[in-house]
């Protein structure tokens, strides 16, 4: 027995190795961290089990059979995070730059199929070149069966990948299809095809971090939610990330316990300015509101004009969505309507309450919007709103003009409570535009015509740019004091708490994608 336990030793020795001290040094001198180690750092101490620590991969073309390393280039394995379970992969680049084999697939698969059968987040630490080149269409297929399995994973338990080196080709779908991308700053990168190739079809030169680094996905194309500064910010986002979400659709998000202060918010409204034409930062607002220090914005740097991101109020989880005055006052365009859109449908798949604060002068007009597809894509908001059966509450803090009024979860698309600040304007249109229409006759015959069209945008003006038209049909449940406003959502969320919306039968819907 004394030898086999030798022999034991040896090989979870030769495992942890991964593919030897030299590539280990290199992994550290590019500012990096070893799979093991990034697991040590996410887990709970001593709360780690591996599995598959000895898989090997079974190709023998170029010469393969002489290069073996126990794990395959993926430690998989299972554990806690403040106590709750979690199921992790993490690529080890130091084996064949972390390529995924046949072997490795199966064994990313495996802890997917455990994390679904035990209602579990999983959660990916992406550091690969893609698919291992010597295994030609046995590596994509092993791909294959992972996009299959986040597919029929999404929304029954949070997924989420951290991308902490290089994520090239098809590896970057596995990625899309989870909830939530976290991209480590200067070390890692997503593409479906390097510089070197865009060079050949686009001639286009790139380097690798302006094609697919971190900043280029967190502000241009929006691919990535989050960004870390270094590798242990990102294990600490990872961390703080799943204290807002559940461990599956069937339960809620975990409670946390939280002081009860001076609920109400004495001075909140004078960050709203005297002309409702001037900005103002809807974070403020969204600060003063929720737990003290509980905001965890998502999409920070793309589509500003929105705001989403996780809070907790009296403890518990919300999903924030918010129009930002501050940044092209806050109009609805195409990549707000789906940043919102996706962060909407997360949450509802996973049991968390919505809170709106909305102040929107309506969607973009132009023909970039429009040939874009703005129609398509602000339907995508709509949408998703339409079928959230979570609770849902609204604060219109100043504008709710014409269409983007419906969409930002009025009333009639399902929201549970609207409520208005008494500077609410809720109406189809601004009041000049509305009375360039609407009495353009009269305007036009006028001897005075700049007098007369001043004088029909004030009677507009009037009529409209207030809260209360709404509140007399309903629409809006109350008009509230802005100091009473989280005294209020406090008192709304508790009184929805155990909301249940039977949702017509179906297969799936047919969002407009
Ligand atoms: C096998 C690979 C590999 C791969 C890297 N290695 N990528 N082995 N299959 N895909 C090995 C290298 O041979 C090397 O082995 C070690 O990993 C480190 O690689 P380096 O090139 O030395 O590292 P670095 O300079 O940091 O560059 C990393 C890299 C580069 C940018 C990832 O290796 C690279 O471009 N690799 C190929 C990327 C790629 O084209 N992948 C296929 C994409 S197509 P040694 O022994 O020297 O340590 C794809 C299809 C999926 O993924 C489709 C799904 C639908």
């Amino acid at each position: 027995m004394k030898e086999k336990l030798e022999i034991l030793k040896h090989k979870i020795a030769e495992a942890e190795l991964g593919g030897g001290k030299k590539r280990i040094d290199d992994q550290h001198k590019k500012g990096k961290l070893t799979a093991r180690e990034r697991i040590h750092f996410l887990m709970d101490e001593g709360s780690f089990e591996e599995l598959g620590m000895f898989v090997t991969h079974r190709t023998h073309d170029f010469g393969m059979h002489k290069e073996q390393y126990l794990g395959d280039g993926v430690i998989t394995g299972y554990g806690t995070i403040n106590g709750r379970m979690v199921y992790v992969y993490s690529q080890d680049f130091t084996v064949f730059g972390g390529s995924l084999s046949e072997a490795h697939a199966t064994k990313i698969c495996r802890i997917m199929d455990l994390a679904m059968e035990n209602g579990a987040p999983v959660i990916g630490l992406n550091d690969s070149g893609g698919a291992r080149i010597q295994e030609g269409v046995v590596s994509l297929g092993g791909y294959a069966d992972i996009f299959y399995r986040n597919t029929l994973a999404s929304g029954v338990v949070p997924q989420i990948s951290a991308i902490m080196g290089p994520c090239a080709g098809g590896a970057v779908y596995s990625p899309a299809i989870t909830d939530f991308i976290m991209m480590v700053e200067n070390t890692s990168y997503m593409f479906v095809t390097g510089p070197n190739v865009v060079k050949t079809v686009t001639h286009e030169e790139v380097s690798s971090e302006d094609l697919g680094g971190a900043m280029t996905h967190a502000v241009k194309s929006g691919v990535t939610h989050f960004t870390a500064l270094n590798e242990i910010d990102c294990i600490n986002q990872l961390k703080k990330l799943i204290t807002y979400i559940p461990q599956n659709c069937e339960e809620p998000a975990p409670v946390y316990a939280y002081e009860h202060r001076d609920e109400t918010l004495k001075g909140i409204e004078n960050i709203i300015p005297e002309n409702p034409n001037q900005p103002y930062d809807i974070k403020e607002i969204i600060s003063r509101v929720i737990d003290t220090d509980s905001f965890y914005e998502v999409h920070k740097n793309f589509a500003e004009n929105i705001v989403v991101g996780f809070a907790r109020l009296g403890g518990r989880s919300i999903g924030i969505v918010a129009n930002q005055p501050a940044v092209l006052a806050g109009v609805l365009d195409i990549k707000a309507s789906v940043k919102g859109a996706r962060f909407v449908r997360f949450c509802d798949a996973f049991n968390i309450p919505l809170l709106v604060f909305e102040d929107v002068p309506g969607f973009m007009p132009g023909t970039d919007q429009e040939w874009n597809g703005i129609i398509m894509n602000g339907a995508k908001l709509l949408y998703a709103f339409c079928e959230a059966t979570v609770p849902r509450v609204t604060v219109i803090t100043r504008k709710a003009y014409g269409g983007a009024y419906d969409v930002m979860n009025s009333k009639h698309i399902g929201a549970d409570m609207n409520f208005a600040w008494p500077c609410a304007e809720i109406a189809v249109m601004g009041a000049k535009g509305a009375a360039e229409i609407i009495f353009k006759k009269e305007i036009t015959t006028a001897e005075d015509k700049e007098a007369k069209l001043k004088e029909k945008e004030l009677e507009y003006l009037q009529k409209f740019a207030n809260p209360y038209g709404a509140a007399a049909r309903g629409y809006i449940d109350e008009v509230i004091k802005p100091e009473d406003t989280r005294m209020k959502l406090l008192k709304t969320f508790a009184m929805l708490q155990n909301k249940t919306v039977k949702a017509p039968k179906k297969k799936h819907g047919n969002i407009p994608l």
